[in-house]
């Protein structure tokens, strides 16, 4: 659940578990001997050493929908995906894996602007969920149409279009919002905010 109550911070609360992906990286060609940089739930990403781009392992359909859909959400805080490299294996869960290459993002600084923007859109976002809590699985969703109904005290701009596209496409791919759990929200080297992993199947 994205959504847990009785833990102490908002992402803890409303973020997911902390899970990682139990699988080793697949063998495949463009993977070997690349550093692995971040895992996730679903997810393993590697570095292609260039500092530009990575390839990320992705389990998760509402990932790859994400990433490669024609109907995509579009605009700066989406993230830049290079190439769909297809099916690469499968995981242990049964799903299968696609490789992506996509842009490399970095953390969100302490103090940065991307950083307020960032709390401001997590505090909004942890607040609607509580009012949404008795919906269940529904939760998240509903939080993020309040969200896009009334936009949220420091979400402006094309952080807030971005936030209804974003909720546009999780509407039409029925998945599920995750914009709290740690490394799902990234920034650009020039300190754009970029929804890299927002989603996720439920
Ligand atoms: N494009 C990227 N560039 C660099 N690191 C990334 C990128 N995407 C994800 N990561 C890192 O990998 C971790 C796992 O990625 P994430 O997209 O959250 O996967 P999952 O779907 O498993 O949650 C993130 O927490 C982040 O640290
Ligand atoms: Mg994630």
């Amino acid at each position: 659940m994205p959504c847990e109550p009785g833990r102490t911070s908002a992402r803890e609360r409303f973020g997911r578990a902390d899970i990682l992906f139990a699988d080793p990286v697949p063998p495949h060609p463009m993977l070997d001997g690349l550093d692995e940089i971040g895992r996730g739930e679903y997810s393993i990403v590697l570095a292609k050493g260039d500092g530009e781009r990575v390839l990320k392992v992705v389990s998760s359909p509402a990932d790859h929908f994400y990433y490669t859909a024609e109907d995509r959400p579009a605009g700066p805080h989406f993230p830049r995906v290079f190439a769909d490299h297809g099916v690469i294996g499968r995981a242990s869960t049964g799903n299968l894996l696609h490789l992506i290459e996509m842009e490399h993002l970095y953390p969100i600084e302490a103090g940065s602007p991307a950083s307020a923007a960032a709390e401001a859109l997590a505090a909004a976002y942890w607040a609607a969920c509580r009012r949404w809590a008795d919906v269940g699985a529904d939760m998240g969703r509903m939080a993020l149409f309040d969200l896009v109904k009334t936009p949220p005290v420091g979400v402006t701009g094309s952080l807030f279009d971005g936030l209804r596209a974003l909720a546009d496409f999780i509407e039409t791919y029925q998945v599920m919002p995750d914009i709290l759990s740690e490394g799902n929200l990234l920034v650009r080297p020039d300190g754009t905010l970029v929804f890299s992993d927002p989603v996720f199947l439920g």
